[in-house]
């Protein structure tokens, strides 16, 4: 049997790189799939090549009510929803000293209030049809220090304390809702083209043992979001092939 056979699954940010891939492959496990993203034209391209049953829906995820319609569209839609990840996020290149207050509200805004919404949103209907999986996208940058994305890194630690909060508030009242929060380092997306490891700089061999593709993380959306992941909740799942251990590829 498919190991996410008629799970409903909304994944954020679905339209490109790593959602793209989750999206894809939590489809191929059998789950009933929508992809929500700002970016419409992208966002039907890819739920049309992903198959005819995955639904795409326009989605700003720092807006409170655009989690009210797509929710509700979702219920209307499928009935229940078992597997939220809160995926979307974007990136802003600066230091701690060079951030101005739109860099950090911008990222904040899409990473931080996106997440806290989908938590919220996604608690108030599993806990109607008796539990679930929330799947929060945070990164490297959440548990390490990486001086060039000083906003980003702030929502990332903030999306991992949310993570934590939530699954043992869920526990404590025996929702049956897991949360989890999953940290990639270096994954080849178009939000990281232009600043991956340098070839030249590295050498192609390690350049490739620490650059992952969007399968690396998707594969772990799969696992969080099926039942074999019923024991996990609370935790924090590093996908880097030791770049947080190592050197790594710390941009700057
Ligand atoms: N690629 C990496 O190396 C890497 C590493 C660690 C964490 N991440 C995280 O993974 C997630 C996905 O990133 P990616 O690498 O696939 O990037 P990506 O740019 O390919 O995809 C991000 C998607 O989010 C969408 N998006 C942006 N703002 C949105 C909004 N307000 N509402 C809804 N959708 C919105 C974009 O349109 C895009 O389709 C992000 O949270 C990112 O921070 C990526």
């Amino acid at each position: 049997m498919a190991r996410l056979n008629d799970k409903v699954v909304l994944i954020t940010g679905g339209a490109s790189g790593l959602g793209k891939s989750g999206a894809t492959l939590m489809n191929a496990e059998g789950a009933k799939v929508i992809i929500s993203d700002i970016n419409e034209d992208l966002g039907k391209a890819t739920s049309a090549e992903i198959g005819d049953d995955v639904l795409f829906v326009h989605h700003d995820v720092s807006s409170l009510a655009d989690w009210d319609r797509v929710i509700d569209l979702v219920i209307e839609r499928f009935g229940r929803l078992d597997v939220l990840v809160n995926n979307a996020g974007i990136v802003v290149v600066a230091d701690v000293e060079n951030t101005t207050l739109s860099d950090w509200r911008a990222v904040h805004g899409v990473g931080t209030d996106g997440t806290f919404f989908g938590i919220q949103k996604g608690i108030g209907v599993m806990r109607e049809s008796g539990g679930g999986s929330i799947i929060n996208m945070s990164s490297l940058a959440g548990l390490i220090g990486y001086p060039l994305i000083f906003a980003y890194s702030a929502s990332k630690g903030a999306i991992r304390s949310m993570t934590k909060s939530a699954a043992v508030y869920c526990a404590q009242n025996s929702l049956g809702i897991r949360v989890n929060s999953i940290h990639p380092g270096t994954i080849a997306t178009p939000m990281v083209a232009g600043f991956e490891a340098d070839v030249e700089e590295q050498g192609e061999e390690r350049v490739k043992l620490l650059l992952g593709e969007p399968d690396d993380v998707g594969h772990m959306m799969v696992y969080l979001a099926s039942d074999e992941s019923k024991f996990v909740s609370g935790s924090e799942f590093v996908i880097d092939s030791t770049a947080s251990i190592t050197e790594g590829i710390v941009p700057g």
